[in-house]
C-alpha cells in the first residue's frame, strides 16, 4: 500500500461524481436503480449536497438532513463513499429575501437580484451567520460517519464583490498591508502620477468600472484582496466544520487556469487539491492532442500545488457538456483517454458531473453516467463501466506520485500584471499560451514538467523555465541567483524582471533585482511587432547555421558578457544577441530575448536536458507520457491523444490494462492508453530506457 494515499478507507482509485438525489426524493424506484447502476459501473464515491441548501433548510431554521442520512447510509452499505459538500454554492430564496447583503454587488456597485449561483458576498456578516448555522448542523450530523470521505467546501469559488462591506474590508486589508501608513501605499502605487494620491485609506474604492481603474497597483492589490477574501470565506467554512467536530480532510474544487484568484495562495488552506476538468474535444481549431495538452498543463498545475500527494479530478463530463458554444459528444474511446490522463498526471480520482441527469432546468442536457432513458446499456454508461473496471485493474497506483525534474514558473500575479501593463500588445501578450507552449515542447520530448510558483520550493528541479517573469517578488532575484550558482539550469525570456512586486520598474537595468549579473546582459528595449512584421535569428554554433522565425516581441540587449547562441538577422537590431547562455557558479542562465516557436528551440531544450542529466526521447506526434512512482515501482502512462494509431519504441514492462509484457515496442490504437508497470528491484521487468 502506498503511503501517500488520500483516503485510507478506499483501497484504490476513486470513481464517481456529483450525485443529486434530492431532485428525486419522490422517486424511490429511481434512487434504488441509481445504486444498482453505480455498482455496475464500479463507482465507489459520490459527491453530495453541493446545491442542497433549499432542501436541507426549506425555511429559515427548519433544518432536516434525514433524507441525506438515509441515502448516505444506504450508499455506504453498498460500498459507496461520500464526499460531502457544504451547500453554500447557491442560496435559497428565503435567505436573499431576508438578508439581501448575501447578494453580491457588480463592478458598478449595483446589488444583484436573487438567483443563479456562485454569487454570494464572501464578507457579508448576515450570510456568514447563516453559513455558520447550516455548516455546523451538517458537521454535527455527519462528521465521523464511516461513509464520509471528506468535506467539499462550497463549489467553484469565484468572482469579485464590489459592495460596501467589501469596499471597507478592502480598505482595512490595504491599511494592514501598508502598515497603516498611507504614504507607503502612495509610494508603492506611484500615485503622484496623474494626481492620484490618497490622503487616507477611507478614500480608496475598489476598481469600479466607472471609477478608479488605471492605478495598476490598486488593480493588482484588488485581485490579491479578492483572493484573500475568498480564502477567508473558505477558511471560515473549514473552521466552522472543525469547530463542530469534523476531522475529515477538506478540499474545494478549483477551475482550469482560473483567472479571478491566485490558487497558489489558496492551496495552503485545504488538505487536498481538486479541480474540474472539461476538455473541449473534437473542435475545429486544434487537434484533440493539442486540446488534451491544455488539460495536461492544468493537471500539472494542480498536481504541483501539493507535489507529495495525489490530487483529485473532482468533476469531468461523461459524454458531453451543455454550456459550450457547440456541445459535441466525445467519440468512442475518448472517455477512457480523458480519465486516464488525469490518473497519469497524478490524480487518484475520476469523478464526474454528474451521476444522473437532472430532469429539468439548465443542466438537464448535460452529460451524465445515467441518462433520461434510464438504462445501463447506453454508449456512455458502457464506457464509464469499462473505465471503472480498468481503474480497478490499476488500483495499486493510488498514492503513487510524480517526481519531475523540470518546472515551469507560473505566477498568478505576474499573469494579472502582464495583462494589465500598458505595454506590448494586448493582442499578443499571451502569457498563459507561452507557458503552455513550453510545457508542450518538454512533453513532446517525453519529459513531464511541473508548474510551480516563484515562491514554491525549487529544490527538486534541475531545470526551471520562467517565461515572461515580468514581476519579481521579493527575494526572487537572489533565489534565481542561488539556484543557478548551485548548478541549476534556468531559462528566462523577454519581459523578465521589469518590475517589483508593487509593479514599480526595477531601476538600473532589466532583468532587475541583480539578475543582469546572473544572465550576463541587460535588456534596453522591448519592441512589439505587428503580426505582419518579420524578423529571424541565426544560431551561431551550428554547422548549418539555421534560421528561426521571430514574431511578436524582440528585445535589444546590451552589456552582454554571456555567450551568444543566436543573433538577430534583420531590422535595426540585426547582428545583436537574441539568445544567450551565461555560466554562473555551477549552473547556466539562458536568456531568450525574442518570441519564437518553441519547436524551433528544440536544439536548446535538448542541450539543457543533457546538461541536467535528464533523459529525453522524441515521442510520436500526439502521444503523451506521464509517470508515477512508489519506491522501486514505476508506472508509465502512454496516451495516444490522436485519432491515428501509433507505435512507440523503448517501452519495457507489463501493460496493466492488458497483462501483456511489452518488450521494447508498444502499439496504441487511436485514443488508446497503456499503463506500463516496471520495477527497478526485479530483473524480470526492465525499466523504461527512455
Ligand atoms: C461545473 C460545476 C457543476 C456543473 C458543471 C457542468 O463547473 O461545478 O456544478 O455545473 O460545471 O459542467
Amino acid at each position: 500500500m502506498n503511503t501517500n494515499r488520500l483516503f485510507p478507507q478506499i483501497n484504490g482509485l476513486l470513481h464517481g461524481g456529483d450525485y443529486n438525489p434530492e431532485q428525486w426524493l419522490d422517486r424511490p424506484d429511481i434512487l434504488e436503480k441509481d445504486i444498482e447502476y453505480m455498482k455496475k459501473a464500479h463507482i465507489n464515491t459520490v459527491t453530495m449536497g453541493v446545491f442542497s441548501w433549499a432542501v436541507h433548510e426549506p425555511t429559515e431554521g427548519n433544518i432536516n438532513f434525514d433524507w441525506l442520512a438515509e441515502i448516505m447510509d444506504k450508499l455506504y452499505d453498498n460500498g459507496i463513499y461520500t464526499v460531502l459538500a457544504t451547500p453554500t454554492g447557491a442560496r435559497p430564496a428565503w435567505l436573499d429575501e431576508k438578508y439581501p447583503s448575501a447578494m453580491r454587488c457588480d463592478e458598478m456597485g449595483v446589488r444583484n437580484h436573487h438567483g443563479l449561483r456562485h454569487n454570494h458576498c464572501m464578507q457579508s456578516p448576515e450570510f456568514r451567520q447563516r453559513v455558520n448555522i447550516i455548516d455546523t448542523a451538517l458537521a454535527h450530523r455527519f462528521a465521523g460517519h464511516p461513509g464520509l470521505l471528506m468535506w467539499h467546501i462550497s463549489n467553484e469559488l469565484g468572482g469579485y464583490c464590489y459592495c460596501d462591506t467589501c469596499r471597507k474590508k478592502f480598505q482595512q486589508w490595504l491599511a494592514d498591508k501598508y502598515d497603516h501608513d498611507i504614504e507607503k501605499l502612495n509610494k508603492a502605487w506611484w500615485t503622484t502620477f496623474w494626481s492620484h494620491r490618497f490622503n487616507s485609506f477611507e478614500q480608496i474604492d475598489p476598481p469600479y468600472k466607472n471609477g478608479e481603474n488605471c492605478v495598476l497597483g490598486l488593480n493588482l492589490d484588488w485581485k490579491r484582496f479578492s483572493t484573500w477574501s475568498a480564502t477567508d470565506f473558505m477558511k471560515f467554512e473549514i473552521e466552522t466544520l472543525k469547530n463542530a467536530g469534523a476531522k475529515e480532510p477538506t478540499t474545494t474544487n478549483f477551475m482550469e487556469m482560473f483567472y479571478d484568484y491566485d490558487y497558489h495562495y489558496m492551496k495552503d488552506f485545504i488538505d487536498v487539491i481538486s479541480w474540474d476538468n472539461y476538455p473541449e474535444m473534437h473542435n475545429n481549431w486544434q487537434t484533440d492532442a493539442d486540446q488534451l495538452l491544455e488539460r495536461s498543463f492544468n493537471h500539472a498545475l494542480f498536481r504541483s500545488m501539493k507535489p507529495s500527494q495525489p490530487f483529485m479530478m473532482m468533476e469531468s463530463a461523461p459524454g458531453l457538456v451543455n454550456w459550450r458554444p457547440y456541445n459535441k459528444y466525445r467519440r468512442p474511446g475518448v472517455h477512457e483517454l480523458i480519465s486516464m490522463q488525469a490518473i497519469a498526471a497524478g490524480s487518484d480520482t475520476v469523478q464526474y458531473f454528474q451521476i444522473r441527469k437532472s430532469r429539468g432546468s439548465s443542466e438537464q442536457w448535460h452529460g451524465a453516467v445515467i441518462d433520461h432513458i434510464g438504462t445501463d446499456d447506453t454508449r456512455v454508461f458502457k464506457e464509464v463501466e469499462k473505465l471503472g473496471a480498468d481503474l480497478e485493474k490499476i488500483s495499486q497506483i493510488a498514492g503513487t506520485i510524480s517526481n519531475n525534474k523540470v518546472a515551469i514558473l507560473f505566477d498568478w500575479d505576474n499573469r494579472w500584471a502582464v495583462d494589465d501593463a500598458w505595454a506590448l500588445s494586448n493582442e499578443t501578450k499571451k502569457y498563459d499560451r507561452t507557458c503552455m507552449d513550453i510545457y508542450n515542447e518538454f512533453m513532446s520530448l517525453g519529459v513531464e514538467p511541473d508548474i510551480i510558483s516563484s515562491d514554491m520550493d525549487w529544490s527538486n528541479y534541475r531545470i526551471i523555465f520562467a517565461p515572461m517573469l515580468y514581476v519579481l517578488h521579493d527575494g526572487i532575484g537572489e533565489k534565481i541567483s542561488n539556484y543557478v550558482k548551485a548548478g541549476g539550469q534556468f531559462l528566462a525570456t523577454y519581459f523578465t524582471g521589469y518590475v517589483n512586486k508593487d509593479l514599480l520598474s526595477n531601476l538600473g537595468g532589466f532583468p532587475g533585482d541583480g539578475l543582469y549579473k546572473v544572465f550576463g546582459l541587460k535588456s534596453e528595449e522591448i519592441d512589439t511587432l505587428y503580426p505582419d512584421d518579420k524578423n529571424s535569428i541565426t544560431l551561431l554554433n551550428k554547422a548549418n547555421a539555421s534560421t528561426i522565425e521571430v514574431f511578436d516581441y524582440q528585445e535589444l540587449l546590451r552589456d552582454v558578457t554571456a555567450e551568444v547562441i543566436a543573433t538577430y538577422n534583420e531590422d535595426y537590431i540585426a547582428g545583436t544577441p537574441a539568445i544567450t547562455k551565461n555560466s554562473y557558479g555551477k549552473g547556466n542562465a539562458y536568456y531568450i530575448a525574442c518570441r519564437t516557436n518553441q519547436k524551433d528551440l528544440e536544439f536548446l531544450y535538448k542541450e539543457i536536458l543533457e546538461k541536467a542529466n535528464i533523459v529525453y526521447t522524441n515521442l510520436p506526434l500526439g502521444v503523451e507520457k506521464h509517470s508515477r512512482y512508489s519506491g522501486a515501482d514505476a508506472y508509465d502512462f502512454y496516451l495516444n491523444c490522436s485519432a491515428e494509431s501509433v507505435s512507440i519504441d523503448n517501452v519495457f514492462g507489463i501493460n496493466m490494462l492488458t497483462d501483456e509484457n511489452v518488450n521494447g515496442h508498444l502499439s496504441l490504437e487511436k485514443y488508446g492508453v497503456a499503463v506500463i508497470y516496471s520495477s527497478s528491484s526485479t530483473s524480470s521487468t526492465k525499466s523504461s530506457t527512455l
